[in-house]
């Protein structure tokens, strides 16, 4: 029975159906996988604290910042960067911190690193979270030497000098790193090369990188900026067989406002890139399907989210390239994580940018010495698409055209449906009204986010302004109604016969 008060304030109805009976595959939890750069205060300050500081910590690892992000579940992080990773040399963060050297981090701001945070830090960091490490090696200034040195150090159980170095550094059991990126964005920072030079330069790479202790590298070749045809081409044509493992695509939504003072018309361009971004997908999966085993290398879109303008005094406060995570952010966030659902057969990992204080970030710290830590409204998004990890994505077929525009990704598994809504308008309440086919759905519960100001955020002052509550949803054997007001992200959980 649709429960009293509900769909009273629906001014548009948007009908769908959800063919659970139409699979279109595994909605990996790689998907909803982090991005931790040495950048502004995303490692240092945000995630690392050291071990003497007086915020509160977990063997020099910010406990409140662990602590959400276990509870969250982070199934990859990827790491030291981004752009920093090809001027990254490994062997500056390892052994007794005192003799590390100190070295300028010339993407991001030029200050100086101490390199406390490296490989060890990192892998214990993931140890903590349960995520799989992700590490990016150094192309653009580094050398096939300095990255087969580098995993064979890590994954090498024993005997050989590298193995013996760390086991001396404190870590007996190897570090079983599966996953290595060749560089990052080639084309930009990490070299500026043409997709011909990065691709004579991955062949040569990928043929030092070897299997040590029964761990496979999972090679990720440097992919295009956005939807950039000409890239994959290059570089697959260049490459001419022996495929990597995947291909880091990046793709950004730019905003030209700052993010806490977005204007209505710049909240509709920024949240109209996701369609975009789906086309890339689905664009860049053809591409590789049509060359030579291209079908078995893993798209990855490695960098993803929105970057809006960001005020100088927030950088000088905070760190570089700290933003504020606003209702908008949600909405993006969902539409964002609809859209690998939808095209869960066509992508292998999803790397949001990025996990603490730069850009669309889960958790906000004030400054690396701000004792602070809250989630912003993207984590909260996060939050109700964790019913939907490793169950099978499902076809949702919209029955009209309206203009609201809502988006929705469905997926199941045993006696359970998972359909998400996002609501991307700002001046529209919908009703939604959907029909279930190949199942039958016995009671149903849903939670939202949603807010009518896109610029409401959380705060330090105020942490929990946009935040999770359960919402009203109807359900009579296959059909759902429930109320979807402006800017709201709803997951509703379905338990089915
Ligand atoms: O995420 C910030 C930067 O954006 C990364 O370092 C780089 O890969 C991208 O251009």
């Amino acid at each position: 029975m649709i429960p009293t008060g509900l769909l009273a304030a629906s001014s548009t109805t948007q009908r769908f159906v959800v063919r659970a009976d139409a699979e279109i595959g595994v909605v990996r939890p790689e998907f909803h996988g982090h991005f931790a750069e040495h950048l502004g205060s995303c490692v240092y300050g945000g995630l690392w604290v050291g071990k003497r500081s007086p915020i509160p910590n977990i063997e020099g690892y910010r406990k409140q910042a662990v602590e959400y992000l276990r509870e969250l579940g982070v199934p990859v992080l990827r790491w030291p960067g981004g752009c920093y990773a090809d001027d990254y040399h490994w062997r500056d963060g390892i052994g007794p911190v005192e003799q590390r050297p100190k070295r300028v981090n010339i993407h991001w701001g030029g200050y100086i690193e101490d390199g406390s945070f490296g490989t060890h830090e990192f892998i214990g960091l993931c140890r903590l979270l349960g995520a799989d490490p992700y590490v990016a090696g150094n192309v653009g200034s580094g050398s096939p030497l300095e990255l087969r040195d580098w995993i064979e150090y890590c994954n090498m159980p024993s005997g050989s000098t590298l193995a013996e170095e760390r086991i001396k550094n404190g870590a007996t059991e190897p570090f079983r790193v599966r996953y290595w990126g060749v560089g990052n964005e080639n084309w930009g920072c990490g070299g500026w090369m043409r997709p011909e030079v990065y691709a004579n330069l991955y062949r040569q790479f990928s043929v030092y990188i070897r299997e040590y202790g029964g761990t496979a590298p999972y090679l990720v070749a440097s992919g295009p900026n956005g939807n950039d045809h000409k890239w994959t081409r290059g570089f697959m044509d260049t490459l001419d067989g022996g495929v990597p493992g995947g291909l880091s695509m990046h793709y950004y939504e730019g905003g030209p406002d700052r993010a806490t003072e977005f204007s209505a018309d710049h909240l509709g361009q920024q949240l109209s890139i996701f369609k975009r971004v789906e086309e890339a997908i689905t664009e860049q999966r053809a591409i590789l399907d049509g060359y030579r085993d291209g079908h078995k290398v893993g798209l990855i879109l490695d960098e993803w989210g929105v970057w809006d303008k960001i005020p100088e005094e927030d950088e000088k406060r905070y760190g570089k390239l700290w933003m504020q995570s606003t209702m908008r952010s949600a909405v993006a966030a969902g539409l964002g994580l609809n859209i690998f659902n939808r095209l869960a057969d066509k992508l292998f990992m999803c790397n949001i940018a990025q996990i603490v204080n730069v850009l669309q970030s889960l958790l906000l710290t004030d400054g690396p010495e701000g004792k602070s830590c809250i989630r912003t409204t993207t984590y909260h998004a996060f939050v109700l698409f964790k019913p939907h990890r490793s169950k099978t994505a499902v076809r949702v077929e919209p029955q009209d055209s309206s203009p609201v525009g809502v988006s929705v990704s469905a997926s199941k598994g045993e006696n359970e449906l998972i359909i998400t809504f996002v609501n991307p308008r700002h001046d529209a309440d919908v009703e939604i009204d959907c029909t279930i086919h190949g199942s039958t759905a016995r009671e149903a519960k849903a939670l939202i986010l949603d807010d009518p100001d896109w610029n409401a955020c959380n705060t330090f002052e105020n942490p929990n302004r946009v935040v999770l509550r359960s919402h009203a949803v109807a359900v009579e054997g296959s059909r759902l109604r429930m109320d979807l007001p402006r800017l709201s992200v709803a997951t509703v959980t379905l338990k089915t016969a």
